[in-house]
């Protein structure tokens, strides 16, 4: 799918459902229209850490709470900024959820500068993410704030 026909549905999805199901259809919609998304979750901030919130993917993760300064989710979280890891072997930071995971993409969402939670998205693929994709989650994230 084109990200301006995802970025139309998703707009519709949020106006049509209420907060409860609409983040679970966007994450669903993310992971059957782009085959490069691997896998799929939003975690919402509760203190200090990340707490794993609606996720579409063929395997569960263990890192369901992942405390602020930890992992790739930490680090956007703390620092606000989108994280893009063409090659998680090669970031010490980055926590394993799959063996298969190549490439990671974590997009805060941020409401008044405060980050709420973000968009997490792992890729088979290496460096399967781009500036288009960041520019199109970045919008995407921006949608959700007002509705998490
Ligand atoms: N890889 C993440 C942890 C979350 S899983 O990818 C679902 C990280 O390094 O923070």
């Amino acid at each position: 799918m084109e990200y301006r026909a995802a970025e139309h549905k998703i707009r519709q999805i949020l106006r049509e459902q209420p907060p409860s199901t609409a983040l679970q259809k966007i994450v669903d919609l993310l992971y059957e229209e782009f085959e490069k998304y691997s896998w799929v979750g939003i975690y919402l901030v509760n203190g200090s850490a990340l707490e794993l919130g609606p996720w579409k993917g063929t395997q569960t993760t263990e890192h369901t709470r992942i405390p602020l300064g930890q992992g790739v989710c930490g680090a956007a979280a703390s620092s606000g900024k989108t994280e893009l890891v063409d090659d998680v072997t090669k970031d010490a930071r980055y926590l394993s959820c799959f063996l298969s995971t190549r490439s990671e993409i974590v997009v805060p969402i941020k409401r008044s500068q405060v980050v709420l939670g973000e968009i997490d998205i792992d890729s088979d693929r290496p460096a399967a993410f781009d500036a288009n994709d960041k520019m199109f989650l970045e919008k995407v994230a921006d949608m959700l704030s007002t509705h998490i």
